[in-house]
C-alpha cells in the first residue's frame, strides 16, 4: 500500500503532462473508480454539491411565519422545502444532532417514496435556529426533476438475484444486513432502482455497499466502508514503543465514559473489552485478560523479539485498547458523542445507535505493513485491523505505534461525523483524500506537547525510515513540503491527496498555536482559548457542517463557518491566511485546482 501510493504519485505526474493541469482531476470531486477485480472497475458517481455558508445565519421560513420552531428538524425542513422547492413527500429527515453551537440535520431525497442514495442535503443551524450552512446535491431542480428518467419503483429481479450478482462481481460474501431498495443517480441524470447489498471480502480489505440495478443485476456503484491505511505519523521522540512505557492509573475520562472503559450495561469485564472498544487477536474471544485483579494490565512489549513472542501480543492488545479508549474520550469532549453517531455499545439513552463499539483486530493475519478501518453506518461496529510490519528483524507491530492507531480511528470519526452517520460521505476521491488527511492531522495533534510545531513525519518506527511513509514531512516550510491546493490536479490516489490536506491543516494548526498559544490540558478541556484547542474544535465542528462528499473548498468553507458559530469569527483571518498560504484562499474554486492566495478584505 505504501509503495503503491508512491508509484501512483509518479504515474499521476506523467499523466498530467498530456493535458491541462486541472483536467485530469476534475472528476476527483464527483467520482470514485474502484477496481474490484481484474476485469471490473466500478466508477461511482456522486452528484456535485451546492454548498453555502451564511455567517450569522439566515431566517427559516418557519421563523418568518412566526410559527413556534419546535425542533431543528422542522426548522431545517422548512428551509429545504423553500430552497429546493420540495413538497413534504420528496425528502426524509435521516438524522440530526443538537450541538453546542446549534445543530445539524441530514436529509435524503425521496422519489416515489424511495430514498435516493446519492442525493442528500445537510442543514446546520445556530443557537437562534437560523441556518448557517447548507449543502445539497438533490437530483435536478424543480424543472429537471420532472424531466428525469426515473426507473419504475418496482424491482424486476429478486433480492436473492441481486445478492448473487454482488457476491460474484465483488468476490465477497453478503453479510447479514438485509438488502434495501434505493434509487441511485447515474451520471447521465437517470435514476436507477437498486438493491443495496453489503458484501465483505475474505481478506478484510473491502466492505462494500453495492448498488445493484433491480432491473438487470448490474452494479451501478459501490461504496467501500474500508479506508486502507497508511501509517500514522510517529514522531520518533514521543510516539512509539521505543520511548518506553508509562503506567496510567484510572485514565478513563468519566465525562466521556461514565462507567469507565470496562463496563457494558451491568457487566464489568476483566479483559480488553468494554463499552467503547474491544481489542483481540484472531476472534473477539481472543482478548487479553487482566494480569492482576482490579483491571491491572501489566504486560511489557519487548522490542528485541517479534510481535508474537512472549507477552508481546498481550502488550499489543492492551496498548491498542488503551489508546483507542483515550481517543474515544478526547473525541467525546470535542463533540463526537452518541448523538453525533460515535462508537459505543451502550449509548446511555443519549441518542444515536448503540452496539457499535470499535473492534480492533491486533496483529491481524490478513495483511502486513498496513492497517485499515471500516466505518459502516451508526449501529454497526467500526472495525480496525492492525498489521505486523515486516521491514525489520525482528518485525514491528503497528499496535505499538500510537500514530497508526490514531490515524485509523480518525477514519471512524470523519466518516461518521460527515453526512450524519451513514459512512457514505467520504467516498469520492477528493473527499476520501481529505479523510486520509484528517487522520494524519489528528495523529499529529495528539502528539503535540508544547507550543512548538516541528515538522511532522509519519510512520518512522514501523517503517524503519526517518522519512516515514509519506512523500514529505508536514511543515510550515514550503521548501520542506511544497504541496499546495494546486498539487491535487496531478494526484489521483487518496493518501497523496490526503497529504495536501494534512499539510494545509498543519499550517492552520501552526498559525492558531502561534497566535493563541498551547494548552496542556487540551485532552480534557475543550473550552480554553488556546490555539491547539481551537484547532480541534473547528476540526470537529466543521465535520458536522460540511456536505456529503465535500471538496476541499467546501471543507475550508465549513471551517470558516465553524469559527463563526463557536467563536463569532474570532479566528477567521488567521484561518484564511493559513488556508491561502497553501492555495486554498477565498478565490479557490472546486474542481479547478488552481491556487488562490487571496483572503477576504479586512484580513
Ligand atoms: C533499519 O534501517 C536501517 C537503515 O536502512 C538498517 O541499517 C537497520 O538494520 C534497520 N533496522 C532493523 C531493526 O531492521
Ligand atoms: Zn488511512
Amino acid at each position: 500500500m505504501v509503495l503503491f501510493s508512491k508509484l501512483a504519485l509518479a504515474a499521476a505526474s506523467i499523466a498530467a503532462v498530456s493535458a491541462a493541469p486541472w483536467e485530469p482531476s476534475v472528476k476527483l470531486s464527483t467520482h470514485r473508480p474502484r477496481a474490484v477485480s481484474d476485469d471490473l472497475t466500478v466508477e461511482s458517481f456522486h452528484p456535485t454539491n451546492i454548498y453555502e455558508t451564511y455567517g450569522t445565519g439566515v431566517t427559516t421560513p418557519l421563523k418568518k411565519r412566526g410559527e413556534p420552531s419546535g425542533s431543528i428538524e422542522q426548522s431545517a425542513a422548512s428551509f429545504v422545502e423553500e430552497k429546493l422547492q420540495l413538497s413534504s413527500g420528496e425528502y426524509n429527515i435521516r438524522s440530526s444532532a443538537n450541538t453546542e453551537t446549534g445543530g445539524s440535520v441530514w436529509i435524503q431525497q425521496l422519489v416515489n417514496g424511495i430514498p435516493v442514495a446519492n442525493a442528500v442535503a445537510n442543514v446546520a443551524l445556530n443557537k437562534n435556529e437560523d441556518v448557517v450552512a447548507f449543502g445539497a446535491n438533490f437530483h435536478g431542480t424543480s424543472v429537471s426533476r420532472r424531466a428525469a428518467n426515473v426507473a419504475p419503483p418496482t424491482p424486476t429481479i429478486s433480492k436473492e438475484q441481486a445478492i448473487t450478482s454482488a457476491e460474484r462481481k465483488l468476490h465477497g460474501k453478503h453479510n447479514d444486513k438485509a438488502p434495501t431498495l434505493e434509487y441511485y443517480v447515474k451520471q447521465d441524470g437517470s435514476l436507477a432502482l437498486t438493491y443495496v447489498v453489503e458484501v465483505q471480502t475474505a481478506d478484510g480489505n473491502h466492505w462494500y455497499e453495492a448498488f445493484v440495478d433491480a432491473s438487470n443485476a448490474q452494479i451501478v456503484a459501490t461504496n467501500d466502508f474500508v479506508a486502507g491505511a497508511s501509517y500514522v505519523a510517529v514522531d520518533p521522540q514521543v510516539q512509539d514503543i521505543t520511548k518506553g512505557y508509562n503506567t496510567y492509573t484510572n485514565p478513563a475520562d468519566t465525562v466521556a465514559s461514565p462507567n469507565g472503559w470496562h463496563q457494558v450495561g451491568s457487566t464489568v469485564s476483566t479483559d480488553t473489552s468494554g463499552n467503547n472498544v474491544i481489542s483481540y487477536k484472531g476472534s473477539t474471544t481472543g482478548t487479553t485478560k487482566q494480569s492482576a485483579s482490579g483491571q491491572v494490565f501489566n504486560y511489557k512489549y519487548d522490542t528485541s523479539v517479534g510481535p508474537t513472542s512472549g507477552s508481546n501480543v498481550d502488550a499489543a492488545r492492551v496498548n491498542a485498547f488503551f489508546i483507542a479508549n483515550k481517543i474515544h474520550d478526547i473525541n467525546y469532549r470535542y463533540g463526537f458523542t452518541e448523538k453525533t453517531f460515535n462508537f459505543q455499545n451502550d449509548n446511555f439513552g443519549k441518542g444515536g445507535s448503540g452496539n457499535d463499539r470499535i473492534k480492533i483486530s491486533v496483529q491481524d493475519s490478513s495483511g502486513t505493513n498496513n492497517a485499515n478501518f471500516a466505518t459502516p453506518a451508526d449501529g454497526s461496529s467500526g472495525q480496525m485491523r492492525m498489521y505486523i510490519w515486516t521491514r525489520t528483524t525482528p518485525n514491528r507491530d503497528g499496535d505499538l505505534s500510537n500514530d497508526v492507531i490514531a490515524h485509523e480511528q480518525t477514519h471512524g470519526t470523519t466518516n461518521r461525523m460527515t453526512g450524519g452517520g451513514t459512512g457514505r460521505c467520504l467516498q469520492t476521491t477528493e473527499a476520501g483524500g481529505m479523510g486520509e488527511g484528517w487522520s494524519d492531522a489528528f495523529a499529529e495533534w495528539l502528539e503535540h506537547k508544547d507550543s512548538s510545531v516541528p515538522d511532522f513525519v509519519l510512520g518512522v518506527w514501523v517503517y524503519n525510515n526517518s522519512k516515514g511513509i509519506r512523500n514529505y514531512p508536514y511543515s510550515t516550510s514550503t521548501s520542506v513540503n511544497p504541496l499546495k491546493y494546486s498539487s491535487v490536479a496531478s494526484l489521483n490516489e487518496v493518501h497523496n491527496i490526503g497529504e495536501v490536506w494534512a499539510n494545509i491543516l498543519h499550517n492552520v494548526y501552526a498559525q492558531l498555536v502561534g497566535s493563541y498559544g498551547f494548552a496542556a490540558d487540551a485532552f480534557t478541556n475543550p473550552d480554553s482559548s488556546a490555539g491547539n484547542v481551537v484547532f480541534l474544535r473547528l476540526f470537529y465542528d466543521a465535520l458536522l457542517l460540511q456536505p456529503c462528499n465535500p471538496t476541499m473548498v467546501q471543507a475550508r468553507a465549513a471551517w470558516i463557518q465553524a469559527d463563526t458559530n463557536r467563536y463569532s469569527g474570532k479566528h477567521a483571518c488567521t484561518l484564511w491566511k493559513a488556508f491561502a498560504s497553501r492555495g486554498l484562499g477565498s478565490g479557490a474554486v472546486s474542481g479547478t485546482y488552481r491556487d488562490s492566495t487571496t483572503v477576504p478584505s479586512g484580513c
